[in-house]
């Protein structure tokens, strides 16, 4: 079957089978390769993308689930060159060690900002506890999630 999408605001028209999951499709037929498989089965939110704005895991969706939505992945958040204030923040505050999990912990705690502006520290140490960090980059992610919160980083 073909199904259209729009990923980080490009349309795209996909011909796929319907037991393709929307990870391997993103991945493998539309080079985003930020999205990461960890364990493939909800566990590890490595694979959280925004879907309509909403982060969702991509490993544990069918792509004709997205059919018609707009997906948005790390690669999508940069404007005109200039890197998010999410993506500035883990790179200011040192989060990032391996960068496996990165992507989908700023995909987690950009769906957490656009849902509630100002998130206290205990909303956003739980939205990230979604996402696996072998690094333990916790305390750093929610840092970084602090300093976009605050102002601190534009
Ligand atoms: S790869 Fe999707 S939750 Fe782990
Ligand atoms: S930075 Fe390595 S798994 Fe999170």
């Amino acid at each position: 079957m073909k199904i259209r999408l729009q990923v980080n605001g490009v349309k795209h028209e996909v011909e796929l089978e319907g037991h393709e999951r929307l990870i391997d499709i993103l991945r493998e037929k539309l080079g985003v390769k930020s999205v990461k498989e960890g364990c493939g089965t909800g566990e590890c939110g490595m694979c959280a993308v925004l879907v309509n704005g909403t982060p969702m895991l991509s490993c544990l969706m069918l792509a004709v689930q997205a059919r018609g939505k707009k997906i948005t992945t790390v690669e999508g958040l940069e404007e005109d060159g200039k890197l998010h204030p999410l993506q500035k923040a883990f790179i200011e505050t040192g989060a990032v060690q391996c960068g496996f999990c990165i992507p989908g912990a700023i995909i987690v705690a950009k769906g957490l900002i656009d849902r509630k502006r100002r998130p206290s520290r205990d909303e956003i140490r739980r939205a990230l506890r979604s996402v696996l960090c072998r690094c333990g980059s916790y305390l750093m992610f929610e840092e970084a999630v602090q300093m976009v919160v605050e102002g601190r980083v534009e």
